[in-house]
């Protein structure tokens, strides 16, 4: 079913660009955050994933200039920067602007000379919340330096250079799976993703179904160092078991017959290797019942999850687990868990869509009596993925 895009959803993209450009926009693009559903710390272990994009996206408004710079006005940030089309990596810019930054210099570095343009923009994703805003960006930009280039890449490629432009050019050591989901998702689907193959297909919630996302509040201390500690971890107990005649070449070669020599493994190699391979695990099982129409199920697979990142994987909070037993105890809830590198963030929940203002009341509330803090949590919808919402008019394509 086609879907009329809003342009209220992006008036504050446009209204910025109109007041520090003092100029009309030619395009806009929009690019959703996501929630992973279940598959955490899997994609770099050439693992198995399942995120839904959600209904709640980085807008880019932009028009070409003719300076031969790129600027860049962001509502969510004081600074006005720019960079050179040229030589788009040279200045030093706040951290924020290195997200299109990278994309910039990844372009170039594929041969893609970046015509100069002028930029705004805005969210109505939460940042820092663990829904993958920096991804969201990426691939905004990225979709927005293509169409101002008259290049289109294909959706994949885009996906996979916004990844480069991440952990080479940032410098944030990620997987592939948020860049895949805010690029290829399709609306009322979650995103089957083998992290290896890149192989991908896509699985309907089914109508009954919303998604709620559950956010702490609590900012996602350690999760920069803590997460690289945890991919050293799994590369150290692929080398371990390598050394103990194991065949394989990352963490996803594992099978249920391997258990026994993880068991073997020192600690905390054993649990985070245990985590790995009981995750994938859960990720087929959880497209199962998906896909055969039992969300029902979900609530033990989920909740296996969360106490896997919570014992096995060490990476859930105080906040995260009072929000996911919150989530649990609230009506209407199918199943309920961590999302994201964790350490702080959200909680993701399926919820029957009949019960869920019902649902949001009682898990605010749940958290709150846990934890005296208060939450933000709200229903969304699995969204498509990243567009070209303004500007096919002009003759620029999407690429999709
Ligand atoms: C972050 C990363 C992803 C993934 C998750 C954990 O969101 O950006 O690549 O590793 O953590 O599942």
């Amino acid at each position: 079913m086609a879907v009329m895009p809003d342009p209220t959803r992006w008036t504050a993209a446009v209204d910025l660009f109109t007041r520090v450009f003092d100029a009309h926009t030619t395009l806009v693009a929009g690019a959703p955050g996501r929630v992973n559903l279940i598959g955490e710390h899997t994609d770099y272990n050439d693992g198995l994933v399942l995120p839904a994009a959600i209904d709640r996206h980085v807008f880019i408004a932009a028009r070409r200039n003719d300076s031969g710079r790129v600027r860049l006005a962001a509502s969510a940030f004081e600074d006005r920067v720019e960079f050179p089309t040229d030589d788009p990596g040279r200045p030093a810019l706040p951290v924020w602007a290195r997200y299109p930054q990278g994309v910039a210099v990844k372009l170039r570095a594929r041969g893609i000379s970046i015509h100069g343009f002028d930029a705004a923009i805005a969210a109505d994703l939460p940042v820092g919340s663990g829904l993958s805003s920096s991804a969201a960006l990426e691939v905004a930009s990225a979709l927005v330096m293509e169409a101002i280039s008259d290049h289109a890449l294909p959706p994949r490629e885009r996906a996979l250079l916004c990844r480069a432009a991440e952990v080479e050019f940032v410098g944030v050591p990620s997987g592939i799976m948020d860049q895949f989901a805010s690029t290829l998702c399709r609306r009322g689907h979650a995103l089957f993703l083998d992290c290896r193959s890149l192989e991908t297909h896509h699985i309907p919630l089914g109508a009954t179904l919303a998604i709620a996302v559950c956010d702490t509040g609590m900012a996602r201390v350690l999760a920069g160092s803590a997460y690289a500690q945890r991919r050293q971890e799994c590369a150290d107990a692929v080398t371990a078991l390598r050394k103990a005649g194991l065949k394989i070449a990352s963490l996803r070669d594992l099978t249920l017959d391997d258990v026994p020599r993880v068991e073997r493994l020192p600690e905390p190699l054993r649990r985070r290797a245990r985590h790995v391979l009981t995750e994938d695990a859960r990720v087929v099982e959880t497209a199962t019942l998906l896909e055969s129409g039992q969300p029902g199920g979900l609530r033990d697979v989920f909740s296996a999850s969360h106490r896997s990142l919570r014992d096995d994987y060490e990476v859930s909070s105080r906040e995260l687990d009072a929000m996911a037993e919150a989530a649990l105890d609230a009506p209407g809830c199918v199943a309920a868990r961590m999302t994201g590198a964790g350490f702080g963030g959200a909680v993701v929940a399926l919820v029957q869509r009949a019960a869920g203002d019902a649902f949001l009341a009682a898990a605010a509330e749940g958290y709150r009596r846990r934890t005296g803090r208060e939450g933000r949590l709200f229903l969304t919808e699995a969204a498509e993925g990243a567009k070209l919402l303004e500007g096919r008019d002009s003759g620029l394509g999407t690429g999709d």
